[in-house]
């Protein structure tokens, strides 16, 4: 079947997410909320299962990374130190007539005739304005065009009926200084924090402000020395941390890519400096070398991380790969590596992995006026370790991993009529239900009794459903869009019509729909094989 176009699908997507409930519109009652979204029934157990994943991968399965859980609202000097009060901002521009608040850096370049006006003023009334104005319009574009939305200008300036001055015009290309959306002026471009801010306490003064935290990072390097001292843990290891994170984006969009609230998976691997390292002969952990300079604990957490995607159903060929060049890297990065996901609205990225040298520990130790060095008993040397730190993006994560898996196929049912089947192809390890179980007729108590006691037997391990309502057709067909891996039917065999195949059911694979007999003893194993 031919793929629909990327909006139109991106369009589907959205559909899919609402109607089946794994993405709700913040406060949707209300009209929403630009940039907050929530997880419904199914997103909420896509989402935990994508978190706890990453935890059991990250720490669990480790011998050399230990976890964290630290607060949202930290102290402001966090901030200062980390370098956000001062350069957390995006360029931000305003439409002069609309007020509409855009990203300097997103806006397409447009080319066209730009009309500009010394002033204007209103005979009538006697007012005049005598700010400059331009708007741009494409070339050939009827000029009233350009006029109409400068007298709206001048208008809301308090000039009632402006007449124009000193219209000039001049043919311009690749601008990025007007709105593309009216092709009116914009403000020229201003640094905007990113940060939300508040008060601490009753009084609403400079002295309580704090932050909502931007990234879960700082309070790793925060936390560096109490975790050394109680984790056991020599150089290299690290800390990881799940939580939210909160960035006032100016535009927030790509449903839930780009959102105010978020969650991250950081990981800030701690490793010696490279002349230490050099003179090391401990190792990290399996398949590490004990003198890695930080480049090379660079390249493997790479690696690593493109693994875990591959282990959740993203393979390589829908990544992509961007190492930023030197301009492009935040104020604390030695190199940056993103891992991109190829979305139908573009190919963005869900985890950057940064070389973050020492700076953070060196800017704490500097703020607090507390030793952030480590001792190495092996060279006897005391330095501020060094970083890497992979940082993913749960959310945008769990929208790449439903992008992935939205497809749909044409099929052809047993009357032999055509039909689209929309089915969500996520990976076991992620998928929000594992299984469903359906007794084959809801009216014969024998068929429901052991129904429900194949569901009794797996619900102690995995989240299940059991649905008796309907054709078995359109009972599977509601958990491929769920995007339920398994399906499990109970029909008089199991019950014993035919006495060999008693205690068997039916079971059905989400994306081949093959259909095999498998005895009820055997379920459990099979299934907890898939989906760990
Ligand atoms: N800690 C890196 C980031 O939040 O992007």
């Amino acid at each position: 079947m031919a793929e629909p176009k990327a909006n139109e699908r991106m369009e589907k997507i959205v559909s899919l997410c609402k109607r089946r409930g794994f993405v709700f519109q913040s406060s949707e009652i209300y009209g929403g909320i630009n940039g907050f979204w929530d997880y419904g029934p199914l997103g909420a157990e896509l989402k935990r299962n994508v978190k706890d994943y990453w935890w059991r991968s990250m720490t669990q399965k480790r011998e050399d990374v230990v976890g964290l859980e630290a607060t949202i609202i930290m102290h402001p000097k966090i901030w200062q130190a980390s370098g956000h009060t001062s350069t957390f901002s995006d360029p931000m521009v305003d439409c002069l007539l609309t007020k509409k608040r855009f990203r300097a850096d997103q806006i397409d370049p447009q080319s066209g005739d730009i009309h500009s006006y010394t002033g204007a003023h209103d005979t009538v009334a006697g007012k005049s304005s005598s700010e400059t104005y331009s708007v741009l319009i494409p070339t050939g574009k009827h000029p009233e065009y350009a006029r109409k939305v400068a007298r709206q200008f001048y208008a809301a300036r308090g000039v009632p009926a402006p007449e124009l001055l000193g219209e000039t015009i001049e043919t311009v290309k690749e601008t990025v200084r007007y709105n593309p959306d009216n092709g009116s002026l914009l403000t020229e471009p201003r640094p905007f924090n990113l940060m939300f801010k508040t008060f601490v306490g009753p009084v609403e003064s400079e002295d309580n402000v704090a932050y909502l935290r931007p990234e879960t990072a700082q309070a790793i390097f925060a936390q560096f020395k109490n975790v050394l001292d109680v984790a056991r843990q020599k150089l290299p290891f690290g800390i990881c941390q799940i939580g939210k994170a909160f960035r006032n984006e100016i535009n927030p969009r790509n449903f839930t890519f780009r959102s105010r609230e978020f969650e991250q998976m950081e990981l800030e691997f701690f490793i010696k400096p490279d002349d230490a390292a050099a003179k090391s002969s401990l190792t990290g952990g399996p398949g590490t070398e004990p003198n890695w300079g930080w480049e090379q604990w660079h390249k493997y957490w790479v690696e690593q991380r493109v693994q875990w995607y591959e282990s959740i159903g993203l393979s390589r060929d829908v990544l992509d790969f961007h190492w930023q060049k030197k301009e492009e890297l935040a104020h604390y990065a030695k190199a940056t590596v993103d891992i991109l996901y190829k979305f139908p609205f573009g190919t963005q990225e869900l985890e950057g992995i940064a070389a973050r040298g020492n700076y953070d520990l060196t800017q704490h130790q500097t703020f607090s006026g507390k030793s952030m060095e480590y001792f190495d008993e092996e060279t006897k040397t005391r330095f501020v370790p060094h970083v890497i730190e992979p940082s993913a993006g749960v959310d945008r994560l769990v929208l790449a991993l439903i992008c992935n898996a939205y497809t749909e196929e044409e099929i052809t049912d047993e009357k032999g009529v055509k039909e689209t089947r929309v089915v969500m192809k996520l990976h076991p390890r992620v998928a929000p239900v594992k299984v469903g179980i359906f007794p084959l007729l809801k009216n014969k108590p024998e068929l429901v009794k052991k129904a429900q006691e194949v569901r009794d037997l797996l619900r102690a391990e995995m989240p299940v459903f059991y649905d008796d309502a309907g054709a078995i057709g359109r009972r599977y067909r509601r958990q491929d869009e769920a995007g339920t891996p398994f399906g499990v039917t109970i029909d008089f065999d199991t019950l014993g019509e035919k006495p060999e195949l008693k205690d068997t059911v039916t079971l059905r694979d989400r994306d081949t729909m093959q259909q095999s007999r498998i005895a009820i003893g055997d379920l459990l194993p099979f299934l907890l094989s898939k989906i760990r």
